[in-house]
């Protein structure tokens, strides 16, 4: 597997892999890799002939009072993961490789930014944006994987392809979960055993809550309601929100007549963890 942190070098393999015909497949991350992501290159991998990881915590996305100082790190385990799972290439660049100090130019899609994270985290989506924009130039990928943990990062990054006529296909892939229920999430390191076990609470509560929609309830105030009163359960738990929204505008709705997404988010002790669910298909094709 080739390791580098250069630019220039990743345009060289993937001038050469496409001259040589082979499609690309890109999956980036910001690192300490996880079974979610291990879920993610397996795809990239069972579907092109070269699949590249980008692992860089982009600064831009995180806010001022963010974790990025303490965002956890493991690049030689990343590179021993992804070499196992027979990536091609590993991207590591340093933020000056990516940023220049006169950087001025970002990538902003309205209105799917305005609910859910974009509440409490204004610039984060700008900063995932811009980011992925540079990465799908970078790679020439002709396909991108992105996990459903993070969906609203997913129909926002789906919307920019659409908008900008990207030439690469958005592939969404399910979340993967502990035993217990908890999504995997590099942040989940954060917690103590105590609080770990405290945040089983949003898989249960939204587990509850599928399981209402399924059983035909369409009113989308009595399943935000019942989500809503099992966290409530949770001492340690602090809900930041609890949304049902239009499965790809993210427009709130009442009635539930329609693909949609249930997403909360909820602080346990000090740590913000998210967790969602769709009904319909996660991709078009599928
Ligand atoms: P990161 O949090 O490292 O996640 C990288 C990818 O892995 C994302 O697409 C995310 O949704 C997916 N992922 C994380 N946990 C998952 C789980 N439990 N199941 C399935 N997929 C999971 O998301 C980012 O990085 C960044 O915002 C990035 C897109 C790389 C831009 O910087």
């Amino acid at each position: 597997m080739i390791r580098t942190g250069k630019i220039a070098e990743v345009k060289k393999y993937v001038r050469e892999w496409k001259r040589q015909g082979l499609t690309i497949g890109l999956v980036p991350t910001m690192g300490y890799l996880h079974e979610g992501h291990a879920s993610l290159i397996r795809r990239a991998r069972e579907d092109n002939d070269r699949v590249i990881v980008s692992d860089f915590v982009n600064p831009i996305q995180f806010g001022p009072k963010e974790d990025l100082a303490v965002y956890p790190r493991d690049f030689e385990a990343d590179c021993k993961l992804c070499d196992s799972l027979g990536a091609d290439l590993i991207f590591h660049p340093e933020p000056d490789e990516m940023y220049a100090p006169d950087a001025c130019t970002h990538v902003k899609v309205d209105n799917l930014t305005d609910n859910l994270c974009g509440v409490t985290r204004p610039f984060h989506f700008q900063g995932v944006c811009t980011v992925v924009s540079k990465l799908f130039h970078i790679s020439e990928a002709d396909r991108a994987y992105f996990g459903q943990k993070d969906a609203q990062q997913l129909a926002v990054i789906r919307r920019m392809v659409r908008d900008l006529n990207f030439p690469i296909e958005i592939i969404g892939c399910p979340i993967i979960r502990e035993e217990d229920g908890l999504a995997k999430s590099s942040r989940n390191t954060y917690l103590n055993a105590e609080e770990r076990k405290a945040a089983t609470i949003l898989y249960k509560a939204l587990k509850k809550g599928h399981e209402m929609i399924d059983a035909g309830e369409t009113d989308a105030a009595k399943v935000k309601d019942t989500i809503r009163s099992i966290i409530g359960t949770e001492p340690r738990a602090t809900i930041d929100y609890v949304e049902i929204v239009d499965r790809d505008e993210l427009q709130p709705i009442e009635t539930i007549d329609r693909p949609v997404l249930a997403a909360v988010a909820v602080y346990i002790g000090k740590d913000r963890l998210i967790d969602n669910f769709i009904t319909g298909s996660l991709n078009e094709k599928e």
